[in-house]
């Protein structure tokens, strides 16, 4: 059980000391409940973990919760941004980032978001030479100097779900390792471009360190050729997030300090092989930040015994928290109102989408379940309300804050409005 999680007198899971049963009862379902402490926690502990090296700095994924309140709390405890659209920057300015916390990767970037980024003085992070090209000719037509560096695809295999690697040879991401001597002698050429360092992202929910030696020991070496070959010093190289979660008890996983343990004995050797002045690193942390800071409360509303299984229907589905049925992914189910009771029959939780695939968490072994029942989807907080969408015109959860027993709304319930307050309907077809 996570610190955070516990069980009270009534027999009911608890978050951040309150009950989820009363959250449900006050909110509605399907709620998304986070922890104040928690993420406050876990960004103390990534970012402790790499006390060794003098100068760590943590971009938080933005992608993985956006939620203002989640913001904040970030930026209070000093975390910086990732950032990959015109609305990721937009936000980290809103909560009060300065521009150069904030490093603007992603691809595809359109013109209007190289523009924006160039506009605030946020760092962009190319993912491609065509992306420099581009940048370029608007920084000519504005007479302005970007801050920029490149992602580089290190061609590395993590072992992770493979739409989450994103670092393989043949991923969409970043420039090829051989081809950045190339990428980063024409950004030199140009007087508008000011480099500042260089990037890789090599997946998700990663489990293990090796991925991520090999690769940081490329990046390492072509910062060193860099060095060599065209007199250029880096100010930081940024090692990219995913850092996986324990979502499954038994299942492998790495800790921050166990990652810092492997990376700093490399960075400091590869600094005195190429006589690097020493770079700031930066990490780009999501789902170890909030990934089990937050529970998805969903209501049981229908139960079926079929002769080959038992399902039990909720309030809530996909399109509330995708990873289920997009990764294949596990989230422990708890009955919130019987959490201190002992599994009794084997079930699956099936999503109210209508699709077969939509079910949630199959084949668990749960206490006897109720309609009225409340079933907590753990560790959902990385990934989760953010991939929320309004698939069967369902309007979008809301989410909670807890604090050490008290415990407020964060993001309101879409109503019924939210389905269609954006359409126009042609007179003609009135
Ligand atoms: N930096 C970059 C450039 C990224 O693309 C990502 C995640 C991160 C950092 C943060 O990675 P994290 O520390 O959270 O692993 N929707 C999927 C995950 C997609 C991750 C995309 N990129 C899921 O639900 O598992």
């Amino acid at each position: 059980m996570r610190p955070h999680i516990g069980v009270n007198e009534k027999n009911h899971l608890t978050i951040g000391e309150v009950d989820a049963v009363e959250l449900a009862e006050d909110f509605g379902t399907p709620l998304y409940v986070v922890d104040e402490m928690r993420i406050r926690e876990r960004y103390q502990e990534f970012h402790d973990a790499f006390d060794d090296y003098p100068k760590v700095e943590l971009k938080y994924a933005y992608k993985a919760n956006t939620s203002l309140a989640v913001l904040h709390i970030l930026r209070q405890e000093g975390a910086g941004a990732d950032v990959l659209s015109a609305g990721e920057i937009y936000l980290a300015l809103k909560v009060g980032l300065k521009p150069e916390q904030i490093i603007f990767t992603g691809n595809n970037k359109t013109d209007e978001e190289l523009e924006l980024a160039l506009e605030k003085g946020i760092i962009i992070n190319f993912d491609a030479i065509h992306e420099m090209e581009r940048l370029e000719r608007i920084c000519v037509a504005k007479g302005k100097k970007a801050m920029v560096s490149f992602r580089v695809n290190p061609a590395v295999s993590p072992r992770t779900h493979p739409h989450l690697a994103t670092g393989l040879r043949e991923s969409k991401f970043g420039i090829p390792a051989e081809e950045a001597l190339e990428a980063y002698t024409r950004a030199m050429e140009s007087e508008y471009l000011e480099i500042r360092g260089i990037h890789m992202h090599i997946g998700s929910q990663i489990t293990g360190t090796k991925a991520y030696e090999e690769a940081a020991s490329k990046l390492l070496d072509i910062a060193g050729a860099l060095k060599e070959k065209l007199g250029l010093g880096l100010e930081f190289i940024d090692f990219g997030g995913g850092v996986g979660i324990r979502y499954e008890k038994d299942k492998p996983y790495i800790t921050p300090r166990e990652l810092a343990k492997k990376l700093i004995p490399i960075v400091e050797s590869k600094i005195e092989k190429h006589g690097l002045k020493e770079p700031t690193l930066y990490f780009e942390p999501g789902r170890y930040i909030v990934g089990d800071a937050s529970i998805l409360l969903m209501r049981v509303s229908t139960l079926k015994q079929t002769p080959y299984k038992k399902f039990v229907g909720v309030d809530g589905g996909f399109h509330v928290l995708p990873r289920p049925v997009f990764y294949g992914a596990y989230h422990k189910a708890v009955v919130a109102n019987k959490a201190g009771l002992r599994g009794e029959e084997r079930v699956d939780i099936a999503g109210n989408v209508c699709e077969s695939g939509d079910i949630l968490a199959r084949d668990r072994l749960l206490p006897r379940i109720d309609d009225g029942d409340i079933i907590a989807l753990m560790d959902a907080g990385a990934y989760g309300i953010i991939m929320a969408s309004q698939y069967n015109s369902r309007p979008r959860p809301a989410e909670a804050l807890v604090n050490r027993g008290s415990y407020e709304l964060i993001r309101q319930r879409e109503g019924i409005d939210d389905l269609i307050n954006k359409q126009r309907v042609p007179r003609r077809l009135r």
